[in-house]
């Protein structure tokens, strides 16, 4: 981390080694809590649950094995870009020493940009942000493969772990956000995200961000119902999660996954259908929740984007497109961005 940090007073600093540190941007009194977020998704009509409660430790796992299904394209498409762009980024990017990754996962992907950028200059420091504790092993194996880059996660959520690097790092920096993560949110929301992370953004900062294109529905719809069966798995993990940390008293095995694009909204929708009529009881909530026959929970949207939404979503967060690189079957798209 650059010598310009001050830990600030709400937030504690853990040291694992001089090259591997973290932060846990936890800011409890603005965010509900899973219990109030379960209570009102499955109290609402049409019932929904929020995608980032998929990922505990189970989940991210489950994540990282959908990256590695033969059906999930998204992953290995955006890494063959990175592969072949990253050095250009890091000469694009010479001037700066700090990348902030949002939503890092276990960063793998991430190491084409760690690469090139370590390759041409000593002293990078990393800043992985992410909900889940992953970020730590992947920190681990990322100080020992890469000799003289120094790692600062920070475990929370974007915005206010956003809000903590704009007050930590005065120096330039990239930003990067991998993977169509912007994809979970719908595009009111995607549009005040960039505008947030616009708005921490210094005038000499860039923004690397992934995109995930339109594409052939039936690409779109194997993709996230594999053959294997993992992304059912990571979808009904999250019944899982409410069993678990709630007292909740769902049977797994009578829900269903599904999965589909849905072209009107450019967006690839998760449920979980309930296979029969069934009251489920969540003791933490104090309440039970029933279930019509089919009836489903709206777990996930991962929108598709074309030229125009990125255009639109950019320009309205005030960003500008510099350069855009694609795969050859035009599936995915790098964006870098700047104010
Ligand atoms: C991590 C949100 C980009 O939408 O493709 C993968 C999550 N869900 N398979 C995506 C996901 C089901 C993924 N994102």
């Amino acid at each position: 981390m650059p010598e310009s940090l001050k830990i600030l007073p709400d937030f504690t600093e853990q040291a694992i080694n001089d090259r591997l540190k973290f932060i846990r941007a936890v800011n409890a009194q603005h965010k509900n809590s899973f219990a109030e977020d379960v209570l009102h998704g499955l109290s609402s009509d049409p019932k929904t649950l929020l995608p980032k409660y998929f990922y505990d430790a189970y989940g991210s796992e489950l994540f990282e094995q959908i990256c590695t299904t033969p059906e999930y394209y998204v992953t290995r498409t955006e890494a063959s870009i990175l592969k072949n762009v990253s050095a250009f980024i890091a000469e694009l990017n010479n001037d700066k020493r700090v990348i902030v990754e949002l939503g890092s996962g276990n960063s793998e992907k991430t190491k084409f940009i760690l690469n090139a950028f370590t390759k041409r200059n000593s002293g990078i420091t990393y800043v992985p942000i992410d909900v889940s504790e992953i970020l730590l092993d992947g920190g681990k194996h990322l100080i020992e493969e890469f000799e003289g880059l120094s790692v600062h996660g920070i475990i929370g959520e974007y915005e206010e772990s956003l809000e903590v690097v704009n007050s930590l790092i005065t120096e330039p920096k990239l930003i990067i956000f991998l993977g169509s993560s912007i994809g979970n949110f719908d595009m009111p929301h995607a549009g005040y995200f960039l505008r947030h992370v616009s708005n921490n953004m210094h005038e000499d900062d860039t923004l690397l961000a992934g995109f995930d294109m339109v594409k052939e529905e039936n690409v779109l719809n194997a993709a996230y119902d594999d053959a294997a069966g993992v992304t059912a798995k990571f979808n009904l993990n999250i019944l899982t999660r409410i069993n678990n940390e709630l007292g909740g008293e769902f049977d797994i095995s009578k829900f269903s996954h599904r999965a589909f694009f849905n072209p009107l909204e450019s967006r690839v929708e998760m449920h979980l259908v309930s296979i029969s009529r069934q009251d489920v009881n969540i003791s933490s909530i104090g309440k039970v929740i029933h279930f019509q026959e089919n009836e489903t929970i709206h777990t996930e949207n991962s929108y598709k984007f074309t030229d125009e939404m990125i255009n639109e979503l950019s320009s309205k967060a005030g960003l500008r497109i510099s350069d855009k690189w694609k795969d050859e079957k035009d599936y995915f798209e790098l964006c870098m961005m700047k104010k």
